[in-house]
């Protein structure tokens, strides 16, 4: 149903560059069973505040205005969206919209800590797909990249999916130089065993510890190296608006993606936004400033309708204000200043 955002207005997020926004990333919390080094510090993170967290109900009322507005694909990211326990009734509420008459998509981005148990009930509240982080197969390696030891729990996450309706199944690493570069191979056939896409993806520079440094990032060339000295890899044309590019495994039907966010930016294509977990929105992940939407939610006086307004007004201001791209290699370049845990991969 469509309420509130009349049609005469409701011409889509359209930046000035042409770009056309269908795709929201919305992070359901910044908190994490894992602590993964180039993503949040082991100790001394500072939480947002639960009362700052969107509930369910405001996140659906978001997820509703942007589906009006043409988005069609939602993410739930984190954090870890699985420590939210009303993950299924956000999923439901999310699935059951419909944007220019068709239903959206739902996806989860997950460590896949505690996936098994709940899998059946997010299949049944209408998810599309999941994608799992794992960056290596080593539970030594493991306990010291996450300063947790719960490579079984992951696994049996992956299990999960893999044995779940849920497609296509991919998982995720960022690889990374003398930490993860000698896994490279041994990740691609844990996927291939499981039914799954391998991607690796280039280190940003998101680490809530602001250490990132380009030496200890792993290129998509060398990534597409060391792959090559194992299977024959071709590119599969049509990438559209996907981060990844993907290629096919010794001619098919297997296949690996790479997604090279700082050596090969797709900025040119990005149709995403972003919403925090405590309703501020980002047109980028690299972007410097964010616009709020819980003020919008939370203002008791505003009627349904001019709520709406307001909700499609800041997603407007938001897109209509994006950068062409985030020029990482720009020596003037900042670093945003949350993390990836608390803004949404
Ligand atoms: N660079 C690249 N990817 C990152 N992720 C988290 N932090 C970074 C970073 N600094 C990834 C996670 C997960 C996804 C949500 O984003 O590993 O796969
Ligand atoms: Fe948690 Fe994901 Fe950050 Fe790792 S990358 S600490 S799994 S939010």
């Amino acid at each position: 149903m469509s309420i509130g955002v009349e049609p005469s207005t409701s011409t889509g997020l359209v930046d000035s560059f042409g770009r056309v926004h269908s795709d929201l990333r919305i992070s359901l919390t910044d908190r994490c069973s894992l602590r993964c080094t180039y993503c949040m510090p082991e100790q001394g993170n500072v939480w947002l505040s639960r009362s700052s967290i969107l509930s369910a109900a405001e996140i659906a009322h978001v997820a509703r205005v942007a589906a009006d507005l043409g988005v069609t694909s939602f993410r739930l990211t984190g954090g870890e969206p699985l420590l939210r326990v009303d993950l299924a009734e956000i999923v439901a509420q999310v699935a059951g919209l419909r944007s220019g008459g068709s239903p959206v998509e739902v996806t989860l981005t997950t460590n896949g800590i505690g996936l098994a148990e709940r899998i059946d009930e997010l299949v049944a509240a209408g998810l599309s797909r999941v994608n799992i982080s794992i960056d290596t197969v080593r539970a030594d390696r493991f306990l010291e990249l996450t300063k947790r030891d719960r490579l079984a729990d992951v696994l049996a996450g992956i299990e999960a999916a893999a044995g779940s309706p849920l497609r296509p199944l991919k998982l995720n690493a960022v690889a990374m130089r003398g930490v993860n570069d000698d896994e490279l191979v041994d990740l691609v056939d844990l996927a291939l065993a499981h039914d799954a896409e391998m991607r690796f993806i280039e280190q940003m520079p998101l680490d809530a510890g602001h250490v990132w440094d380009r030496s200890t990032m792993l290129t998509r060339d060398e990534i597409l190296t060391v792959l090559g000295e194992r299977w024959s890899l071709t590119p599969v044309p049509g990438r559209g608006d996907a981060p990844a590019e993907r290629f096919e495994l010794d001619a098919g039907p297997s296949t690996v993606g790479v997604i090279a966010s700082v050596t090969a930016p797709f900025c040119g294509a990005c149709n995403r936004l972003r919403l925090t977990a405590d309703g501020q929105l980002r047109s980028c992940l690299f972007a410097t400033d964010e616009l709020d939407l819980r003020g919008a939610l939370r203002t008791e006086s505003l009627t349904d309708l001019d709520r709406d307004h307001e909700i499609a007004d800041v997603l407007r201001r938001s897109v209509g204000a994006k950068k062409a791209g985030h020029a990482i290699g720009d020596p003037l370049f900042l670093q945003p200043v949350r993390g990836m845990n608390a803004i949404g991969g």
